[in-house]
C-alpha cells in the first residue's frame, strides 16, 4: 500500500516585488519579463524565516488533513535554502510542531517535492509509516545575484506542504538525475557570495524535452492514457516552457495549472503551492488524475501520477 494525499497547505512571505519594482534595480522591463517568462510578481522574504514559512504551511496541511502532529511517522523537508546545514529544517519543524518522529532534509533542487513523494512511497510500502508530512520550502532570493538581470527576475520564495496517509492515491512515481549536466545550473556560495549561475537556454531545452517525454511515459506506466488526465502541474519555471510541453502532448492546454504570474519560480515549493491553491479553490475532485512533473538543478527531474482521493474514508 502506498499513500494518498490527506491535506495540503502553503505559505508565502508578505512582501510582493513586481516587475516594475525590479526595473528600479536592473536594466529590464515588465514587457521583457512578462513575454519571456509569464512572471508579473513574486513574494520575497524579509522578516520571515525558513522555519516560520514551513511551520505555517505544515500547520495548514495538518489542519486540512485532520491529522495531529503527534501522529506523524516521518517529516521530509525538500529544500536547498534551509537556514542551517544542521540542524535540518525538518528537525526545526518537528520541534515546532511538537512531533516525535524522524525528520530529514533532502535536496533535489526544483525536483525536491517529487523526490520527497517518491521516498515517502517507499516508507509506506515497507510498512514503516502510516502518516508522513512533506514540506517543500525554498527562498532563492537569498541565492540570487540581484545585479544579474538574467536570473534575478525569475525566482520567488514560498512553501508548500502535504500530509500523506496510507492509501491508493499514488499510481506511479519516477525520479532521475543527470549529474553530467550539473554545470548548467549551479546555486553556490562562490567566493562567499551566494549566486545562481544558469545557462538559461539549455535548461529551457532540457525542461521542454523532459516534460514532453516524462509525462507520457509516466502516464503509461501508471496504466493510463493521456485522455484520462484531469490536471497537469508542471514545475512553474517559465510559462513558455509549460506551453511548449502542452503543445507536444495530447492533453488539453487548459488542464495545465499555471500560477507563475503571481509567484515566479519558487523551486521545490512550486508544485505543492499550486496543488494547495487548487485544493483550496475546490478544483480537485475525488477520482481525478493529477500528473506532477518537475525539473531543475542537478540536473534532476521526476514525475508523480496520483489519483486525488482526499475525501476517501
Ligand atoms: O527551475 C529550473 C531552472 N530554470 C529554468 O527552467 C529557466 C529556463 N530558461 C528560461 O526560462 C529562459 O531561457 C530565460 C527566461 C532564462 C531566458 O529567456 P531567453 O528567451 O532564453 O532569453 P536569452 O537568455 O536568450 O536572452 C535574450 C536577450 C539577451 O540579450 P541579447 O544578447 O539578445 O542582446 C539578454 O541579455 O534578453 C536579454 N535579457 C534581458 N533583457 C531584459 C536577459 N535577461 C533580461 C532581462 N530583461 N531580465
Amino acid at each position: 500500500m502506498s499513500f494518498r494525499i490527506l491535506g495540503t497547505g502553503s505559505s508565502v512571505p508578505k512582501k510582493i516585488v513586481t516587475n516594475d519594482d525590479l526595473c528600479k534595480i536592473v536594466d529590464t522591463s515588465d514587457e521583457w519579463i512578462t513575454s519571456r517568462t509569464g512572471i508579473k510578481a513574486r513574494y520575497i522574504t524579509e522578516e520571515e524565516t525558513p522555519l516560520s514559512l514551513s511551520y505555517e504551511a505544515a500547520t495548514k496541511a495538518l489542519k486540512d488533513a485532520k491529522v495531529d502532529a503527534k501522529d506523524l511517522d516521518l517529516i521530509i523537508c525538500a529544500t536547498l535554502s534551509a537556514e542551517y546545514q544542521s540542524p535540518s529544517l525538518a528537525c526545526l519543524v518537528q520541534k515546532e510542531l511538537g512531533a516525535v518522529c524522524p525528520a530529514v532534509d533532502i535536496n533535489a533542487a526544483c525536483t525536491g517535492f517529487i523526490y520527497a513523494l517518491d521516498m515517502a512511497d517507499s516508507y509506506f510500502k515497507s510498512g514503516k509509516c502510516k502518516k508522513v508530512l512533506v514540506v517543500a520550502f525554498d527562498a532563492l532570493s537569498k541565492f540570487v545575484n540581484w545585479k544579474d538581470r538574467s536570473t534575478c527576475v525569475l525566482f520567488g520564495d514560498g512553501c508548500g506542504a502535504v500530509v500523506l496517509g496510507e492509501g491508493k492515491g499514488l499510481l506511479h512515481s519516477q525520479v532521475h538525475a543527470q549529474g553530467d549536466m550539473s554545470s548548467l545550473l549551479i546555486g553556490d556560495l562562490g567566493d562567499g557570495k551566494p549566486y545562481i549561475h544558469m545557462i538559461g537556454k539549455e535548461i529551457y531545452k532540457f525542461a521542454v524535452s523532459t516534460g514532453s517525454t516524462e509525462i507520457p511515459d509516466a502516464i503509461e506506466k501508471a496504466g493510463l492514457k493521456q485522455s484520462d488526465v484531469d490536471h497537469v502541474i508542471l514545475h512553474q519555471a517559465n510559462r513558455r516552457i509549460m506551453e511548449a510541453v502542452a503543445e507536444r502532448l495530447e492533453i488539453e492546454k487548459d488542464k495545465f495549472a499555471i500560477n507563475i504570474e503571481e509567484y515566479g519560480n519558487t523551486c521545490s515549493a512550486s508544485i505543492p503551492l499550486t496543488l494547495d491553491k487548487m485544493n483550496r479553490n475546490n478544483l480537485l475532485k475525488d477520482g481525478q488524475i493529477i500528473v506532477m512533473t518537475a525539473f531543475g538543478g542537478g540536473l534532476t527531474s521526476g514525475t508523480c501520477v496520483i489519483e486525488w482521493n482526499k475525501g476517501e474514508k
